[in-house]
């Protein structure tokens, strides 16, 4: 019994790694900073490829652009997950839930990073380049990349967000 739960468990481990997440990130000019840190914390991760659609300077730009771009790449299934960044992470979370499928967190702890997964299943994570600094930040990324989705109750209650999907132009 034991010598068989061992196997099914090492099998498990070595499936999960060798299945890749991508992730596509994006800042406005109020989080360029914080996007680079962002990349290194991701990089110490060997299963996850990153796609970074900008800004790449400090030039301003508009944040609906940016939450556009990363949320297209997960609707086309090009990306599993995104993380969108701007001063206060607000505005571009704002702008990435207006999109179908999306489901964006945004998060100034640890804590309601892990919940943000375990019960949202949020396939964005927002946070704001003025608000969270790096090692915050750092530890944000790693909880919600490590998190899984609990499924069960919280599974009715994210099909019950995407159904407002369909309500939105009644
Ligand atoms: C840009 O100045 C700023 O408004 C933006 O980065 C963000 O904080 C909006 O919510």
């Amino acid at each position: 019994f034991f010598s068989l739960n061992c196997v099914k468990i090492r099998t498990n481990i070595h499936a999960e790694k060798e299945e890749l997440m991508n992730i596509t990130i994006g800042s406005d000019h109020g989080a360029v900073d914080l996007k680079e840190e962002v990349k290194m914390v991701l990089h110490e991760f060997s299963d996850i490829q990153v796609t970074d659609v900008g800004t790449f300077g400090k030039e301003s730009v508009d944040y609906p652009d940016i939450a556009e771009k990363v949320c297209a790449d997960i609707v086309s299934g090009k990306a599993d997950r995104g993380i969108v960044l701007c001063g206060t992470g607000i505005g571009i979370s704002i702008a990435a839930n207006k999109i179908n499928g999306i489901r964006a967190a945004l998060c100034t702890d640890v804590y309601s990073a892990i919940m943000s997964r375990k019960h949202n299943d949020a396939n964005v994570l927002a946070m704001g380049g003025r608000v969270t600094g790096i090692g915050p930040a750092g530890e944000i990324v790693r909880a919600w990349i490590r998190t899984a989705f609990e499924g069960g109750r919280h599974a009715r209650r994210v099909d019950k967000i995407m159904a407002l999907e369909q309500k939105k132009d009644r």
